[in-house]
């Protein structure tokens, strides 16, 4: 069967500041910049989803994009939007930067696609900001 993929866009907005228990102040400040500043800030994200796979003979289609739609709005979306990140669980013991983000999407999505595979997260965090996962990690973490 011919493989194909497709790639839905979503988006969220939600604050976050940088900032790790394991430097010193000023550290932070030097590695994160005004990332770290103590009042945080925010982003309008863009979360760039592609699923790979078979695609169906009869519909032409990698997989069912409402149900895919539905599976990101609540299992993302709806736990990130006009949220502060920093104040999540999964990021109790974790910075909240982009390339920390796109790994707990993965994890949270990976056995929820209908049909085809997770094949890569994408997000834009600002307009020069881009960071991606495809899964090249195959060990399990915990989110
Ligand atoms: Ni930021």
């Amino acid at each position: 069967m011919e493989k194909g993929s497709v790639t839905r866009r979503y988006r969220f907005a939600a604050a976050h500041r940088l900032h790790t228990p394991h430097l010193s102040d000023e550290e932070n400040k030097t590695v994160f910049g005004k990332c770290n500043n103590p009042n945080g800030h925010g982003h309008n994200y863009a979360l760039l989803v592609t699923v790979r796979g078979d695609i169906n003979p009869s519909t032409g289609l990698v997989t069912e994009i409402p149900e895919l739609d539905r599976i990101v709005t609540e299992t993302v979306v709806a736990r990130f939007d006009h949220q502060d990140l920093n104040h999540d669980p999964a990021f109790s013991q974790r910075t909240t930067t982009g390339e920390n983000l796109v790994l707990l999407i993965w994890d949270l999505l990976v056995n929820r696609i209908p049909s085809g595979r997770l094949q890569k997260i994408g997000l834009i965090e600002t307009r020069d900001n881009y960071f991606e996962y495809s899964g090249e990690v195959m060990e399990k973490r915990s989110v």
